[in-house]
This record gives C-alpha cells, sequence and structure tokens, in this order.
C-alpha cells in the first residue's frame, strides 16, 4: 500500500469512508425518464464569467446556464449546485442545507483563471452532493405560548413586563418572600444617588397589576424538561401565607435572627416592595411554628404547580465575590472591615457614623487569585458610597484606593464631580494588607502618583469586590457555568446567526450591569421571548451535528463530548446527544471523531472527502478557509483583481476546526503539493476555539506526514482575517512555489 493511503487508512477506521457512487435520493427527469440525481445552475453574471466547453459532470446531472442567478427561483429542498458569485451573495437568496454554492466569479473570472477550473470546482460540488445524504430542515415547534421568568429583581421585572404587555402570559418566580432583588437592598442607585424607589416602585406597580403576570414569592424552580417551545417546569412554593395575615406579632414572636447583608432582622421581616405584608425567609426559618400561634392563616407547608412554557428567562442576578477570600484585607476577621452592601445599608439606617472611610476598588477583581476579570460596575459603586457619605455627612473624611478608574461613557461625569466637588481623595494603588491598630483600620498600599508606600487610617473600610454569577439555575438548566463570568452561553445566544433560545438571560445574570443597563438588557430578552412565542416553528439556522449511535458506542470514545464550545454534545445516561438548540454548526466535534459516527449536516466525511477528490488535480494548492474570514479574504482578491496561482483550489469551510484529518491527507492523496488550512486570526473564532483546535491538529499531523514521506512544509496553518487579501496572495503563492511547502 503507498504511504498515504496507509496512513489514511491508519487514521480513518469505519464510517470515514471514501467518496462513493451516487447517493440515494434520485428522482425522475420529467423529459426523458433519465435518473436526476441533482440539477447544476452554472451563471455567467450577465456575460461576465467565461464557461468552459465541457460541462459535462457526470450521469444524472442536468445543468442549466443562466445569466443573472434571479432566473433559478425556488429550489425548495432540492440537491443544487449554484456556481456563480459567491456564497456570500447566493446566501442571501437561497437558503437550504443542500444547495452547494460555487464562486466561479470571485475564485475564476476576477483573478483572470481560465474557464478549465469552474469544470474542477463544480466537479467537486457535484461529487460532493452525490455523496451527501439530503438535510432536511429542522424547525422547532412552538406548542407553549407561555414564559417563566426566574428572578423577581429589575431585570426579571422589566422582563416579564414586556413580554406580559405583548399579550403573553408570563409566570414570574422569585425565590426570596419578596420583589425587588438586590436593588430592594440598595439606599440609592448611582450616578445621581437616586433612591431605589424611583425605579423600582413603578415598576413593581405595573407588574403586580399586569393579568397576564402570576407571581409566585418565595418560590424555586425545581426542575426543567423538554426544549424550546416546550418546556415542562416544576415550581416549588414554600409556605403559604395570606397577604396581611403576617405582621409585627408574628416578628416579634420568631426566635430565629438573621445577619442579612449587615442588618440583623428576624427569619419573619418586611420589606417595603411586593407583598404588602410581612414574609417569611424559609432560608432561615426553622419551622418552629410559634408564628402560626400567633398569626393563624398560616401554612409552613410546600407546594408545588407544573407549568407549561415556550421560554425561561433567567433573570437571578449577581452575587458579591466572598470577601473573606481576600484574607489579607481581614474581611470577617475586622469588625469595622464591610462589604459594600453592609456598609451601604448600616450607614443608611443610621447604625454607624463613621469619621473616616476608605473604600477599596478592585478587591479581589483583575486579580488572578481572586476573580481575573473587571467587574464593571464596582468603581461606579465606589464613587456612589463616597457621595451617599458625603452627602449625608461632609466632615467625613472618605479615601478611594483605586488601579484605575473605569467609569465609562457617561460615568466620567459623575466621577469627575465626587473627585472635584465632594473632596474625596483619591489613591492610586492596591491595598497590600489591612490591619486593626487601636481604634483604627490601617491600609497599606502604594500610591503611584506619589511614587510611595502610604498607610491610610480609617474608622471604617468598604471592599468592593467584584461579582460572580448565580450558578444555581445554570446548573439546573444545564448551561455551562464555571462560576465566573462571563456566562458564555450569552455570546452565543445573541448572535444573530445563532438559533433562537428558549432559554435566554436577561440583564446582571449574564455580566454585571448597573440598573438602567439591566432595564435595556431586560428589553432585549423580552424582545427575543415574544419573537419565539409569537411563531408556531421557528426553522433551525444553523447546521447540525448528528450521532450515529451504533457507530458511536462501539467506538465508545466520547472525545466529542469534551469538544464542543457550546456544551451541545452531551451524554445522555449512556448515548452522545447533540442539543438541537444549542448546535451552532461549526463541526468541531464531527472533526474529533475518528469513528465517522458524528456526523455534520452538509459537512459530511464523504460529502468532503469526495468533493476534495473532485476538485484537485495533480500539483493544486488545496485550501480550506473559514467561511467568516480567510475565504472573504480570497473574494477580496478576486475584487481586487490580484493574481493568484490557477491551481490553488478553494473550499469554504463552517470553521478551521471542522477540518479534520482525513480531509488533508485526502488532499494529498489527491495530488495536491500543498495543503492550507486557513482560520480566524487568534481568539477570533467565530466558535471560540475552532481555530486553535485546528492548529493543535495541523500541528500533531505535521510531525505525522513526515514520518510518510511528505514535506510537512507543505502543509500549513494561517490566520487570515476577511481583509487580508494580500496576505492571502502571498501564502499561497508560498506555497504553491514549494518555498514555504
Ligand atoms: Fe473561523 Fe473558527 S470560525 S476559524
Amino acid at each position: 500500500m503507498p504511504p498515504l493511503k496507509r496512513l489514511m487508512s491508519l487514521l480513518g477506521p469505519g464510517g470515514k469512508s471514501e467518496a462513493g457512487p451516487a447517493g440515494p435520493d434520485t428522482v425522475k427527469s420529467s423529459k426523458n425518464n433519465e435518473v436526476i440525481n441533482l440539477k447544476v445552475f452554472v451563471c455567467t453574471c450577465n456575460g461576465e464569467i467565461k464557461l468552459p466547453e465541457d460541462m459535462n459532470f457526470g450521469d444524472g446531472v442536468e445543468v442549466k446556464v443562466i445569466d443573472d442567478i434571479k432566473e433559478i427561483g425556488s429550489v425548495g429542498n432540492d440537491k443544487v449546485v449554484i456556481a456563480g458569485p459567491t456564497p456570500r451573495v447566493l446566501e442571501k437568496f437561497f437558503d437550504s442545507p443542500n444547495v452547494e454554492f460555487v464562486n466561479i466569479r470571485e475564485q475564476v473570472a476576477w483573478v483572470g483563471h481560465s474557464p478549465a477550473k469552474i469544470k474542477d470546482l463544480i466537479q467537486g460540488a457535484v461529487d460532493k452532493l452525490k455523496n451527501s445524504e439530503p438535510v432536511e430542515k429542522k424547525t422547532f415547534d412552538i406548542k407553549n405560548k407561555s414564559a417563566l421568568v426566574i428572578g423577581g429583581g429589575v431585570a426579571g421585572l422589566e422582563t416579564a413586563r414586556q413580554i406580559a404587555d405583548s399579550g403573553i402570559k408570563v409566570h414570574l418566580v422569585e425565590k426570596t418572600p419578596f420583589l425587588g432583588g438586590t436593588v430592594a437592598k440598595l439606599d440609592r442607585l448611582y450616578p445621581g444617588g437616586t433612591p431605589n424607589s424611583h425605579t423600582l416602585y413603578p415598576l413593581i406597580n405595573e407588574v403586580v397589576r399586569n393579568d397576564n403576570i402570576e407571581i409566585f414569592t418565595n418560590s424555586d424552580v425545581e426542575s426543567v424538561e423538554g426544549g424550546l417551545g416546550n418546556y415542562k417546569v416544576k415550581v416549588k412554593t414554600r409556605g403559604n401565607v395570606v397577604e396581611g395575615k403576617l405582621d409585627k406579632k408574628c416578628e416579634e414572636v420568631c426566635p430565629v435572627t438573621v445577619n442579612d447583608d449587615g442588618i440583623d432582622r428576624k427569619a419573619i421581616y418586611y420589606m417595603p416592595t411586593h407583598p404588602d405584608s410581612y414574609g417569611i425567609d424559609f432560608d432561615s426559618c426553622n419551622k418552629c411554628g410559634e408564628c402560626v400561634k400567633v398569626c393563624g392563616e398560616i401554612s409552613l407547608d410546600e407546594a408545588e404547580k407544573s407549568l407549561d412554557v415556550g421560554a425561561i428567562v433567567i433573570a437571578t442576578g449577581l452575587k458579591d465575590y466572598d470577601a473573606s477570600q481576600i484574607t489579607e484585607y481581614g474581611y470577617g476577621k475586622y469588625p469595622n472591615v464591610l462589604t459594600k452592601l453592609e456598609f451601604e445599608r448600616k450607614f443608611s439606617n443610621g447604625e454607624i457614623k463613621p469619621k473616616s472611610v476608605v473604600i477599596v476598588n478592585c478587591a479581589g477583581s483583575r486579580d488572578k487569585n481572586h476573580l481575573p476579570y473587571c467587574s464593571r460596575v464596582c468603581c461606579l459603586l465606589g464613587l456612589k458610597e463616597a457621595k451617599l457619605i458625603k452627602d449625608n455627612s461632609p466632615e467625613t473624611d472618605v479615601y478611594i484606593n483605586y488601579i484605575d478608574m473605569r467609569s465609562y461613557g457617561p460615568f466620567e461625569d459623575f466621577y469627575n464631580t465626587v473627585r472635584e466637588n465632594y473632596g474625596v481623595k483619591f489613591i492610586q494603588g492596591r491595598p497590600s494588607e489591612i490591619l486593626q491598630d487601636n481604634e483604627s483600620l490601617v491600609v497599606r498600599s502604594e500610591d503611584i502618583l506619589l511614587g510611595k508606600n502610604v498607610e491610610t487610617r480609617a474608622e471604617y473600610v468598604v471592599l468592593m469586590t467584584g461579582f460572580v454569577p448565580d450558578n444555581e439555575m445554570f446548573q439546573k438548566l444545564g448551561i455551562p457555568a464555571n462560576g465566573e463570568f462571563p456566562v458564555e452561553y450569552v455570546n452565543s445566544c445573541r448572535s444573530v446567526d445563532a438559533n433562537p433560545r428558549g432559554i435566554v438571560i436577561a440583564g446582571a445574570a449574564a455580566f454585571p450591569k448597573g440598573v438602567a443597563e439591566t432595564v435595556t438588557d431586560a428589553r432585549e430578552s423580552a424582545v427575543e421571548v415574544i419573537n419565539v412565542l409569537n411563531k408556531d416553528f421557528i426553522p433551525k439556522k444553523t447546521p447540525t451535528a448528528t450521532i450515529n449511535s451504533d457507530i458511536c458506542s462501539e467506538a465508545d470514545c466520547r472525545i466529542c463530548t469534551s469538544a464542543c464550545p457550546y456544551g451541545a454534545v452531551a451524554l445522555q445516561g449512556e448515548e452522545v446527544t447533540v442539543n438541537d438548540e444549542l448546535c451552532m454548526g461549526c463541526g468541531i466535534c464531527t472533526a474529533t471523531c475518528a469513528a465517522g459516527a458524528n456526523q455534520l449536516d452538509g459537512h459530511s466525511d464523504k460529502g468532503t472527502l469526495a468533493q476534495i477528490s473532485g476538485t484537485v488535480k495533480e500539483g493544486d494548492v488545496m485550501a480550506f478557509l473559514c467561511k467568516w474570514s480567510s475565504y472573504n479574504a480570497a473574494d477580496k482578491a478576486g475584487y481586487e483583481k490580484l493574481s493568484y496561482p490557477e491551481n490553488v483550489k478553494i473550499i469554504r469551510v463552517p470553521c478551521t476546526g471542522r477540518v479534520d484529518a482525513q480531509m488533508i491527507l485526502k488532499a494529498f492523496s489527491s495530488g495536491a503539493k500543498g495543503v492550507m488550512i486557513a482560520g480566524c486570526p487568534p481568539d477570533a473564532c467565530h466558535y471560540f476555539t475552532g481555530n486553535f483546535k485546528a492548529r493543535k491538529r495541523v500541528t500533531a499531523l505535521k510531525q505525522l506526514i513526515e514520518q510518510f514521506g511528505i514535506n510537512p512544509e507543505a502543509l500549513r496553518i494561517e490566520w487570515i482575517g476577511k481583509d487580508e487579501s494580500k496576505r492571502f496572495v502571498d501564502i499561497v503563492n508560498d506555497l504553491n512555489s514549494g518555498e514555504g511547502g
């Protein structure tokens, strides 16, 4: 066996089969009863493209030459090859997984290549479709037209209100006894120092009087089953209190005292939000029953309710990073070292009247030992606390230790006001430690601007810790989350090419936000949900990876489950399955499957290998170009009329992460003298990590092919951005000349 063939057989067991005969989906031509496998439309772009004389692409292939792509009309779900301008243009008119586009304008006519190349490119596309199973268009049926909103803070309230105002029924589930979330605990909001009541009260009023919103307080989402348009949700409600029946008397007999972010209260307590009644904090309640004896009409039992909903909004907000983890700052050891919420609550209700305060921004943030990221709003919250102190007690000395002041956009004014008009002193430097010295706390830090170490003494220190997401619901809903922001699901969910999601993350649950941004984000989330629930079905936008469970269970490697950047490929019991909703169609998981059990719609192993052998001729350079980046650079070379060798043949891939060893070796064994895989620049892969995975694979393959007599320099992986046409041309010239290959 020739070395390359032997290598391919080593790499590709079972399912990774060679191109075979025509696929099974044949139709009869109405004209002559000939078996037609597929149609090829070749567009001259109004005479701009010269076509080859020989337009015979094999048995059963009907060819139609047209001058304008609009002549094609609808192609339905048929297998069709359309040759003409770049797919970037054709995709505006044709949206079928069974259409294969061939770019003969930018890649042939506009770069001065001969019509003979057109024949090879179309032949590759024909062979691909002949060897591909037809792909059924998937749809998501939207059976349930109501929505579940989890979280009764500002994000949840605003999302619920917007959805309900559009006429859709909303179930709003809040786990505490009251609506309002974190904002309800704050005294004021930045930048103006507006009391939370300005935002919260009208919002709560609108939600409470909206007949389309059913409110569940003291309730948890126990379980969620199903998918987009068809979720079955179990909600558990703790206790049953008739509004107004729990009052001050019950609070007095309650034996449980709780420290609630700096304020001591009972497990029965009142908050001026909704409902207008005392509520029971069931996380702290010991079920002693003393309140039942005094107040009656109270049940401490749990009740469960099932809901059928079509979409779910996670608006569970955020949590403070645990300040006690920053041991050098003495939180939990020194009583006057407080978190921002503790300080604000104690100060606002008059419990403390400090003479001096140091506010430590970025406490634990942008620090690889704690939170590596910036939580965006902490600097502004630090300014808010400083203003709060100075508004009420101008004589108090206030210092802010900061690394950089991130007062983005309109908040620079806020920063300048606090700095220039309020007498707050700013020290640029992260404190190294906080110590207690008699009655004072001592904050040791560098003052970068003065170029020396300083010690600031104060009665109180406020730690502006960063934030972490509330992971509980993410885990229940199978959303990958590592306990830190950002929650990556959001990135893909909001991408225009992504499928609509039945699950949307709203407000600060996705990343820390101020109240105004939270409201804006909640409205965006509501629009997504309304768009979903107003339809009866939604076509899936992206191709899907499918798993042949027989082949998969035999191979039993499960590598693809860790390859998917979206957590779409997972083990369900003993079987690897793909979640249609989450799958973005990148093909990264498909490329990891050596058994061939995992296939991507429209980019199967068999079809792609057939395309490669149909396209490549002896001495060609095969370029696998990512459709998001390098393919567009090649197009740009076309409209800039840059010249590159005619023997450079391009195959468009969804991501370089889809290019596997079989495809590369197939190109070499078909006669290619060089193979290039070119993707998005580092950290810019449309699917997060596909380009890095491709680089790893190519690096390993280079070593392997050398042992089988192929110059490793003939295989290259490159990052080429969409505008880098000249770089594309230089690299393919290089590969063709053999200097790089
Ligand atoms: Fe371009 Fe992944 S999408 S390399």
